[in-house]
């Protein structure tokens, strides 16, 4: 059976609910797209459009699969049966607000069988959370992509206690099949990976700026002239084994010193006040005022852009496929 007959309901046209729709049509399936609101499909369709000339004329469009060709699988609906009707997979892709989730899980429960995937895109909601209740829990997963997903593959997959084998099985299948790159969690956990690491970073930045000891850009320059540089294509620990000769090397020569720092670093801090509007006078002055904004992020998604293009064709050269 070719994907053209097999249909995934993507619940919610935002920025996620978009972006999972490219990444479901790269591979050829038909996606139903769902909104409350009609003018956030139709702003969606527009977007997706727009998205894929320009991937093309990058030459990342993934799949086979020509523009005209993928945005033709997509439509769309302000009805959540047509939705989720004969779906084997549901993204739900709606705000990160624990009640509008399962206020939406809870009709879809009572629209589908046992033999479909409840796959949800929150950042930090415990799958466990989301799902309680539900008759079809056993089917339930979270998908967490990073934003933005064509340029960042890595997906957290997070099963609750109750979710069936084959629901993580055919989710990560479906993930590596559209070109993401699947990271299992093996119990969940508040923030998931990518979050914790995330927020730890910026708990740490924060109080670096609160104490005085260094500016907010400069912050930034350490991370982007610095420790990202490596980190665009190499986690911390591949980074700490190289640093070395090997791990056990690295933990001979810092292990006593990295203790000693991270019993440094003082508790967790809420952000705000005169730090925060500090930060955000030095993000003003580097990346522009708030209005700006949407043009700064144009910026940012072009380098992006290049970027993929260049790790594309590292990984071809070093022949390592999509690693
Ligand atoms: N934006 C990110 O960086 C990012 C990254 C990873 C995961 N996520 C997660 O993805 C989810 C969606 O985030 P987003 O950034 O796309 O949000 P968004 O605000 O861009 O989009 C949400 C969409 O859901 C629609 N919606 C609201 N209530 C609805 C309902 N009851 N039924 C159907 N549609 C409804 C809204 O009209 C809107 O179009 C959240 O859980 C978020 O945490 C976001």
């Amino acid at each position: 059976m070719s994907n053209s007959s097999k249909k995934i309901g993507v619940i919610g046209s935002g920025l996620i609910g978009r972006s999972y729709t490219m990444l479901f049509i790269s591979a050829g399936y038909r996606v139903t797209l769902y909104d409350i609101l009609p003018e956030q499909t139709q702003s969606a369709k527009k977007d997706i459009w727009e998205q894929l000339g320009a991937l093309e004329r990058e030459g990342l469009l993934r799949g086979t699969l020509t523009r005209q060709q993928q945005f033709d699988l997509i439509s769309t609906t302000q009805n959540l049966e047509e939705c989720v009707k004969d779906a084997f997979f549901v993204q739900e892709c709606v705000p990160e607000n624990l009640e509008i989730k399962r206020s939406v899980w809870f009709k879809v429960d009572k629209l589908v069988d046992n033999n479909v995937i409840l796959s949800s895109s929150t950042s930090a909601l415990l799958p466990s959370v989301i799902s309680e209740g539900l008759e079809y829990k056993n089917r339930f997963i979270v998908s967490h992509p990073t934003n933005p997903p064509f340029y960042a593959p890595a997906t957290e997959v997070v099963p609750a206690s109750w979710t069936d084998a084959d629901v993580k099985e055919k989710t990560i299948a479906l993930l590596k099949e559209v070109g993401q790159v699947p990271v299992v969690l093996n119990k969940e956990i508040k923030g998931f990976v990518l979050n914790r690491i995330q927020y730890s970073i910026l708990g740490e930045c924060y109080r670096l700026i609160r104490d005085g000891v260094v500016s907010p850009e400069d912050v930034d320059t350490i991370m982007s002239q610095g420790l990202g540089v490596r980190y665009a294509f190499m986690g911390p620990w591949e980074t700490a084994y190289l640093n070395a000769n090997g791990m056990l090397h690295y933990g001979e020569l810092y292990s006593d010193m990295i203790l000693g720092i991270q019993q440094d670093l003082g508790p967790p801090e809420r952000m705000e006040g005169p730090t925060l509007e500090a930060v955000n006078e030095a993000m003003r002055k580097l990346a522009g005022p708030e209005e700006t904004i949407p043009a700064r992020r144009q910026w940012r998604d072009r380098r992006l852009t290049a970027l993929a293009k260049l790790k594309k064709e590292m990984d071809k050269a070093d022949g390592e496929g999509s690693k």
